[in-house]
């Protein structure tokens, strides 16, 4: 079965409201609703007097219409009490100011307190409702560590981040040896003198910079984990446990694999656009966040939030157009989404997100967007075996938190941007409509043809080998600049020639190197079957010696126009490129279609702004086509409308 539906907050309205909601979702087409987060005071007004009496009420109506429900566990919003008892529950910012009681998620992960509360409220919740038939899954908290809260600099914080490095060092000499204390005349006699990264004159030791990343990423996944066992060692057996990752998933301090790993499956929440933007985040951006979120727990994912309407706190911008945010379901469901809810129900009328607008405004009239819901439900239904067919695909695009940590914390290049860096190799083979793994680097590289590494200075040994057996078996590998640049401790290797640890799969040497702008474009010479393709660089540019690789592009400037820009080496049975700088799409796209043609992978030839994507059950296949233009459009014999979208049959 796929469940859809909506995110429903029946407490934001008056009691008599909830009948005539139920037979609107209902008529909506939906089967499950998503209920209970944010609603820990409605569950615990009082310090330890629980009741669930309201949700009861909610949960037999829900139930008697043949409703399902998700529960979201109520932790990203404690009660005012609970803050006014415990004030050292507040997380605080880098210039000691605690965040106050009056948003959401300003808890510090670190906080005993904290924990022990959220412990108690989740492990009550689950108790109550273990035997719920009509509660089919338990969502933990709510999107982890967005909107800042992944940052706390509280003295808890601090404490814990010693004892961190206490664990992990062993000895304080270890730790200034590794760190390079010695520079500024920083070594450590103890422990207790490391301080956590807060505002200091100029900046700190990168050492410390990614330690207190990796550290951040372990407090809140291990508040999540510690929520997540609570619920797995109560809930019933009919019970699934998830939690929802939010947008930006590259922009936050922690690991989101790792984060996952306890879960029985990933939901994503599906904005492709909020707040002030004019215009949403173009289709290859939005379509790499499913492919990273199919790629947690490498199976197919759940979106729980899946937007209809504008949305935004104090500030909205951008209305999808008619047809448009359905075409953004299509193509969620094309990545590998498998059941889906729309946030939210009604847009609510008062508190902080008046403007987050939803299948239905304020003025409960059911308009043309419940009809597009209405209609995307009615046409989803019935692909249930094909929304949940297994995706395959030849191309891994590798990420690796502690590397985009280490280029956050030292951006080297004024508009250097980690997301449009791997959006920048990951663009030309999805406009190729090829499949497309978005995956930690540490995962097994053995069944992908295709192994993009964008950006990756921070890499180790072991890394390095099993890039260098993936080429040698016949794989090709795409490196971007910076690679190898740093070890895992965030520091340069003394004596080591870039790319550091892969020079020899490259087949070329870095001899210098320069930090551009984004607006700062410096022409290259293509060589070979490039040399009619225009292209530049930006960003960033490694000046290249081919060792043994060939030239694919060459620097045009005077100074530099012996160097290469862009290279591509045979190694072994497979062959590596090296992209030296911010590539411009046109050359970029050549690489692509040369790579996926010698490998023969799948790929669909598709019309300027339409998507397609194949799915397969048994010998039959499918497309997905997505109109993501306000034009109609072609693609083959099937005309789509501005933003249509449909499955049709190969
Ligand atoms: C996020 C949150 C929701 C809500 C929406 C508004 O995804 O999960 O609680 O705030 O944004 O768009
Ligand atoms: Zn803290």
């Amino acid at each position: 079965m796929t469940y859809l539906g909506v995110d429903y907050y029946p407490e934001h309205w008056p009691e008599e409201m909830i009948d005539e909601d139920i037979n609107g979702i209902i008529e909506l087409g939906a089967n499950i609703v998503r209920i209970g987060e944010f609603a820990w005071h409605l569950m615990e007004s009082e310090e330890g007097s629980f009741d669930f009496s309201y949700f009861d009420k909610v949960i037999a109506k829900l139930k008697e219409r043949g409703l399902d429900v998700m529960f979201g566990t109520p932790t990203a919003t404690f009660p005012a009490w609970l803050a006014h008892k415990e004030p050292g529950i507040l997380s605080e910012d880098e210039h000691n100011h605690p965040r106050v009681f009056g948003g959401r998620r300003q808890y510090c992960f670190n906080s005993d307190a904290y924990r022990k509360y959220a412990a108690r409220i989740t492990r009550k919740l689950v108790e109550h409702y273990k035997d719920e038939e009509a509660i089919v899954s338990w969502q933990i908290d709510n999107e982890f560590g967005h909107e800042g809260s992944d940052m706390c600099y509280c003295d808890q914080c601090h404490h814990k981040f010693q004892g961190y490095l206490a664990e992990k060092y062993t000895d304080i000499q270890t730790l200034n040896e590794e760190w390079g204390t010695i520079f500024w005349g920083q070594t450590y006699n103890d422990f207790s003198e490391i301080p956590i990264p807060k505002p200091t004159i100029t900046t700190h030791n990168p050492s410390l910079k990614l330690e207190w990343s990796r550290f951040r990423s372990d407090s809140l996944n291990g508040f999540a984990h510690e929520m997540t066992n609570i619920v797995k060692e109560i809930k019933g057996g009919h019970q699934t446990v998830t939690t929802n990752v939010s947008g930006g998933v590259f922009d936050k301090w922690f690991d989101h694999a790792e984060n996952l790993r306890p879960m029985d499956f990933v939901s994503y929440d599906n904005y492709p656009v909020w707040g002030g933007l004019e215009k949403p985040i173009p289709p290859e951006a939005i379509a790499m966040t499913h492919d990273f979120n199919r790629g947690l727990l490498n199976k197919n994912y759940w979106i729980v939030e899946e937007l209809m309407g504008a949305q935004g706190h104090d500030v909205i911008g951008y209305l999808p157009r008619p047809e448009q945010a359905k075409m953004w379901s299509y193509q969620a469901f094309a990545h590998g989404c498998s059941n889906m809810l729309y946030f939210r129900w009604r847009g609510m009328t008062k508190g902080a997100e008046q403007f987050c607008y939803g299948v239905v405004d304020h003025d409960n009239v059911y308009g043309r967007k419940y009809k597009e819901v209405q209609s995307l439900f009615g046409e989803m239904k019935n692909h249930t075996e094909l929304l949940n067919s297994e995706i395959t695909s030849d191309i891994a695009v590798l990420y690796d938190y502690d590397n985009i940590w280490s280029w956050r914390s030292q951006i080297q290049s004024k508009d250097f941007d980690f997301n449009e860096e791997l959006l920048r190799l990951y663009r030309p083979f999805y406009q190729l409509n090829t499949n497309i793994d978005v995956i930690p680097a540490d995962r097994d590289l053995d069944t992908y043809k295709v192994v993009v590494v964008p950006v990756m200075q921070v890499m180790d040994e072991a890394f390095a080998d099993r890039l260098r057996s993936f080429a040698n078996q016949g794989g090709t590998v795409i490196f971007s600049f910076r690679t190898g640049l740093k070890g895992k401790d965030n520091n340069l290797r003394l004596g080591e020639v870039l790319p550091g640890l892969v020079r020899d799969m490259v087949g070329a040497r870095v001899e210098e190197i320069e930090s551009l702008t984004s607006d700062h474009n410096l022409s290259l010479q293509g060589e070979g079957g490039f040399s009619d393709i225009p292209a530049q660089v930006s960003v960033w540019r490694d000046l290249l010696v081919a060792e043994e690789a060939e030239v694919l592009y060459r620097y045009q400037d005077y100074f530099y126009k012996d160097y290469a820009a862009v290279t591509q080496n045979t190694f072994g049975e497979g062959e590596v490129y090296y992209v030296g700088g911010g590539l411009s799409e046109s050359a970029l796209d050549k690489i692509a279609q040369d790579v996926v043609q010698r490998h023969d992978i799948d790929f669909i030839e598709s019309v300027q702004d339409v998507e397609a994507y194949r799915r397969r059950v048994g010998d039959t296949s499918y497309l997905f086509l997505m109109n993501h233009s306000d034009q109609e459009k072609a693609f083959q014999s099937v005309d789509l409308k501005p933003y249509e979208s449909k499955i049709i049959k190969e």
